[in-house]
């Protein structure tokens, strides 16, 4: 890292501002998932020992600029206590002098959860006098939010103009490490597993991938552009038909660079989703007019599963069908389950591909599955991130 980094920090006795992504699922006023709460604890809980007054921030949702209960952190203070075995001191608001003096009061070691950051409008602006007001909170800054670093915002980015060092947490660091290794230094076979709905929400990501993969797998709907693209009957299969030319193209690229671009070569599909109807296993040639694809089929798990077998990088973004639904789940488990037995470096991102790796149960036979969804794509698209652009040099 070029940046600074928590380790470089004199953290004893100073308020120290670290954004975490808490933007957790909650449900019935607890939270659901808290695996996002756990990622960070390694930060928090340093930050701790070394006698830091910690002060935490995040977003949670998308509460449109205004506070609204929905959105409250405070089931994240209750659960994040109970992780760390201390009390959560919780904030009603993030900034103002009421806030201010309560971040003042905090002992060494003491933790205050703000409450979310984008119940002001301005936090998203990467308004200056709201990143200002943030900065007041604190004597130093630290970034673990690596699912929010694709964010150029006041929490993520604008604060760290008004403190005297920003660095990132352990979180981010990890996350930067293995993706960065996966995209910049890749032990070869490199395979890339790309699958959910749309080419057009991976087109920079494929892109960026062929400068290193030796082999691209395709899957979920996504598929469907690049199998009409080639004249395969798809039937009424969700496809970007405004993006034909673009996958052909890709195809086009893919092959030039000598990098196989893989695509399902039988599929299962169903007349009708809900309640599902005239469900059948068929190659994509025989895919009639009537019928939508939903899953890759068997014969393409086979072929995918023996790629991935020859792997010594993988990464998977995206999942192979709809697996929400028992009906349409054989391919993506199949999928986690390749990724989980081989013996390579495996990196699981984007919030479906994450869903699948733990509904296979495997997600601890995974290098790495990175928190962040959408920071994930725009890092492996090879963009720079503006939560980590912001941080200080070393
Ligand atoms: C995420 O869940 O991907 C991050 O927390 C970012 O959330 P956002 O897309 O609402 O900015």
């Amino acid at each position: 890292m070029k940046k600074l980094t928590i380790k470089d920090l004199d953290l004893q006795g100073k308020k120290l501002f670290i954004r975490v992504d808490f933007n957790v699922p909650i449900e019935n006023g607890k939270v659901s998932d808290d695996t996002r709460i756990q990622a960070s604890l390694p930060t928090i809980n340093y930050a701790i020992g070394q006698g830091a007054r910690v002060i935490l921030a995040s977003h949670l949702g998308r509460p449109k600029g205004g506070p609204n209960p929905k959105y409250s952190l405070k089931p994240v203070a209750d659960r994040l206590a109970e992780l760390l075995g201390q009390p959560v001191k919780f904030a009603t608001d993030c900034v103002g002098t009421e806030i201010e003096a309560e971040a003042a009061q905090l002992g060494n070691g003491e933790v205050l959860l703000l409450e979310n950051v984008r119940f002001h409008a301005a936090e998203e602006k990467n308004e200056e006098n709201f990143s200002r007001q943030l900065a007041a909170l604190c004597d130093l800054y630290v970034n673990d939010a690596f699912g929010s670093a694709h964010r150029a915002h006041s929490s993520t980015a604008g604060i760290t103009q008004f403190v005297s060092q920003a660095a990132s947490g352990f979180l981010m660091e990890k996350e930067l490490e293995y993706l960065g290794k996966a995209l910049y230094n890749p032990d070869h076979p490199f395979v890339v597993i790309l699958g959910g709905a749309k080419v057009s929400d991976k087109i920079e990501v494929i892109e960026n991938l062929l400068k290193s993969a030796d082999v691209l797998l395709i899957g979920g709907a996504m598929a469907y552009t690049f199998l009409k693209a080639q004249g395969l009957p798809i039937g009424k299969s969700l496809v970007e038909n405004d993006k034909l030319d673009l996958a052909k193209q890709l195809m086009e690229k893919a092959r030039a660079r000598k990098v196989r671009l893989e695509l399902p070569i039988d599929h299962v599909v169903a007349t009708q989703l809900e309640p599902v109807e005239g469900i059948r296993t068929v190659k994509i040639s025989e895919t009639a007019e009537n019928e939508a694809g939903y899953d890759i089929g068997p014969e393409t798990v086979e072929k995918y599963r023996k790629e991935i077998g020859e792997a010594k990088t993988v990464v998977w973004n995206g999942p192979m069908g709809i697996f929400e639904n028992s009906n349409f789940a054989h391919g993506t488990m199949e999928v986690a389950r390749a990724v989980a037995s081989i013996d390579a470096t495996t990196v699981v991102g984007g919030g479906d591909s994450v869903a699948a790796v733990n509904q296979a149960g495997v997600s601890d036979k995974i290098s790495h599955v990175s928190t962040g969804g959408g920071a994930s794509l725009e890092f492996l698209s090879g963009l720079e991130l503006p939560g980590v652009k912001a941080l200080t040099d070393k």
